[in-house]
């Protein structure tokens, strides 16, 4: 038996099975002593018997690739194998297209794309015969640089932008620019592939395993039932294990071919340039407002890029389209098929760049009006959705806004730029609103309860985020049971299909199948109390009615019971406008000599419903205003303005925010209940907190320097 949801409206609040106090606490990440002690596998760490290495090698430059020493190189001491294969794939795909990457290494699309492997019995041999191997292309130069090429696409316009522009009393037309963006996910991208006669099992490093599976079969040609995937350890994500990526693929071709496992790493160089960037941006920015701050016009146009053949396009201005209030608008993107390597998603595609730069000209708006720029965002809050006229199904900005500028002590800011100064340093505050779509995937979960306690499965994957811990509360707090009488395993397409981690949706998706699943378990164990669902309540492995307790091992008479639940999202997504919301505070400190800029501190405040687990959000948020300084300060992918390759590629040359650059950080959640967000009544935290913190950052330069950096990053030699 299923017990199955689509979410079409608002759920009942179904309080009464909360007895048992787990949920929403700061539950310790019950795989966290197995991660720190090495103990937990992660995709490279399995070396199956016999197992062979594999290295990728890219083309060196764009069109039909010719090898010119593949005999000499298949001579090498240890070298097995020179593999081109139509069937490797040209970057990581897009997991909820459910279909193969691009595939095919004739001819190469941008420089760096991965189009052979060299196999031998050690890493070593294979890194050192693919370093020999001499690749020759023939084709170029192709277009990589933004404005070479005429763009596919063209905003949404509803009412008269220009006309509003020119009537409005404060107006302002800017445009921001910022780079190409990587991933940069701790664990490297690795998969060990083996074959059982047709049978094909990978380990690998994947979000979204029953997609990735499809993708598996897609590219090789395969029926996907013949394909098993195993990642029950992730190290990080943020968007470049959505889809497959080369090394899955060339793997298990090569696996085939040599008829034993394979294991193809990619090292750190590799993951730069084989897995998807966030697409460098320009955004136009048009902000019409009346003496008041009320806004009669917004226009945000993007322009972005990626390969030819590639569906994805940096969705920018998602969230522009429901943040404000304004009739007239024009809001969207325009796409340049460029061939620099391959765009894709990278934590909260969109919004992570796009509501960045809006919170950046809400500041200049402000600032040129002269209002405080709280109050700016607060008098342009739309009571409905203002493109689909639907309403929220909740709104938390204000509050958001409120209580985020309280807790910064926001109100002794000085109302004009370059106030306060200590020593060489010029001292400012900026801030930004957050916001996020909230979006339900369809995802199943299993549990079987046994007098020794539950067992979660499902396809889900755990990439930092903090799933396990999450599926072990939302199951005990059902079931009644204490977090150590809870097993939670995932990652293994022999579960049941999951949804998957990406786009904020993991916890509240999955966690609402696992939490029908054990409803599933209560209905049967109240009709065996002879009680109603709504009179039962389970708590430390018992189960009461009325007056009457029963240990739950009594109940199952030494069997096991099984709860299966699927939920999937319904109209409750059309009908209402789902949405995280926050607010970002940041004081930073320019110096008036050198430029640098040192975050001194750094407030956050977020909505997104029920909180699962205090502590694993709270790293989330974290996560995000890290990556908040590092797009504000030093983030950005270089590209030759030859040939489009990234030119520093690693993290020596990319500099992400690291412990010296990040300051305390306060992070604060509202308390919040969205009933239409499915049983729940959670939404997706993952990512909210990145977006608009840069802006924060970046609107603090403003007001302690007077300087508006609108290319990113603020590097010292665009803040001086
Ligand atoms: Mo996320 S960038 O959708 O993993």
């Amino acid at each position: 038996m299923t017990l199955d949801l689509k979410v079409d409206g608002q759920s009942e609040e179904r309080a009464e099975a909360f007895a048992q106090g787990l949920l929403g606490t700061a539950l310790d990440r019950p795989d966290g002593v197995l991660k720190v002690t090495g103990a937990a596998v992660y995709a490279a760490d399995d070396v199956p018997e016999g197992c062979a290495y594999g290295m990728l090698v890219r083309a060196p430059g764009f069109g039909a690739i010719e090898v010119g020493n593949a005999d000499e190189v298949r001579a090498m001491p240890g070298v097995l194998a020179v593999i081109r294969d139509k069937r490797m794939v040209r970057n990581a795909a897009q997991g909820t297209a459910n279909a193969a990457p691009v595939q095919g290494v004739d001819s190469a699309d941008y420089v760096g794309q991965p189009v052979a492997l060299v196999v031998a019995e050690s890493f070593e041999a294979a890194r050192h015969a693919a370093q020999a191997l001499q690749l020759r292309t023939d084709g170029g130069p192709l277009p990589v640089n933004p404005g070479d090429v005429e763009t596919e696409g063209e905003p949404d316009t509803t009412g008269d932008l220009d006309a509003a522009m020119a009537e409005a009393p404060h107006r302002l037309d800017v445009t921001y620019t910022t780079p190409s963006m990587t991933s940069a996910p701790m664990e490297p991208h690795a998969a060990v592939a083996w074959w059982e006669g047709d049978a094909l099992t990978v380990r690998s490093a994947l979000q979204m395993l029953k997609y990735n599976r499809n993708e598996l079969a897609d590219s090789l040609g395969i029926d996907p039932a013949k394909v098993r995937l195993l990642a029950p350890y992730v190290g990080g994500g943020f968007g470049s294990k959505l889809g497959i990526a080369a090394e899955a693929v060339a793997a298990a071709i090569a696996a085939q071919d040599l008829g034993r496992p394979v294991r193809v790493v990619q090292h750190r160089r590799q993951v730069f340039e084989t897995v998807t960037r966030r697409s460098e941006t320009r955004q136009r920015l048009r902000l019409a407002a009346d003496r008041t701050g009320k806004l009669s016009g917004i226009g945000q146009e993007a322009w972005v890029s990626n390969l030819p053949g590639e569906v994805f396009q940096e969705p920018v201005t998602q969230a522009t389209a429901f943040a404000y209030g304004a009739v007239h608008r024009v809001i969207g993107e325009r796409l340049e098929r460029l061939h620099r390597p391959a765009a894709g998603s990278v934590r909260a595609p969109g919004e992570a760049v796009g509501v960045t730069i809006l919170e950046c000209a809400m500041d200049e708006l402000a600032n040129d009006i002269g209002i405080d720029p709280v109050e700016l965002r607060l008098r342009n809050i739309p009571d409905t959705d203002p493109e689909g006229g639907i309403p929220f199904s909740s709104h938390m900005l204000a509050e958001a806004l409120k209580t985020g500028a309280r807790r910064f002590g926001w109100s002794d800011r000085a109302p004009k730029p370059r106030a306060r100064r200590e020593g060489e340093w010029w001292i400012g505050t900026g801030m930004s609103a957050a916001f996020r779509v909230n979006v339900m995937m369809e995802a199943e979960a299993r549990i079987a309860l046994s007098p020794e306690g539950a067992v979660v499965e499902t396809d889900m994957t755990d990439i930092g985020t903090g799933t396990y811990a999450i599926l072990t509360q939302i199951a005990g707090e059902a079931l009644g049971l204490p977090a150590e009488k809870v097993e939670v395993r995932l990652g293994d397409t022999t579960y049941p299909p999951g949804s998957g981690s990406g786009g904020s949706w993991g916890a509240a998706t999955t966690g609402n199948a696992v939490w029908l699943a054990a409803q599933e378990i209560r209905a049967e164990l109240a009709r065996r109390m002879e009680c109603g669902e709504g009179e039962l309540t389970l708590k430390d492995g018992t189960a009461t009615c009325g007056n009457r307790r029963v240990a739950l091992a009594d109940l199952l008479d030494g069997a096991t019971l099984e709860g299966h639940g699927h939920i999937e999202a319904g109209d409750a997504f059309s009908k209402v406008r789902q949405s995280t919301f926050g607010a970002h505070f940041a004081e930073v400190a320019v110096n008036d000599v050198t430029g640098e800029v040192r975050v001194r501190r750094m407030s956050g405040t977020f909505a997104a419903g029920r909180i699962l687990n205090e502590k694993t959000a709270r790293s989330q948020c974290h996560g995000g205003l890290t990556w908040g300084i590092g797009m504000a300060l030093t983030e950005g992918m270089v590209h030759d303005r030859r040939d489009g390759h990234i030119v520093n590629r690693d993290l020596a040359e990319y500099h992400m925010a690291v412990n010296a650059d990040v300051p305390p950080l306060d992070v604060h959640f509202l308390e919040e209940r969205d009933p239409w967000a499915g049983p729940l009544m959670s939404k997706g935290i993952g990512e909210l907190g990145i977006c608009g913190a840069a802006a924060a950052v970046l609107n603090a330069i403003h007001h302690a320097c007077g300087v508006r950096v609108r290319d990113l990053p603020a590097t010292p030699d665009r803040v001086l």
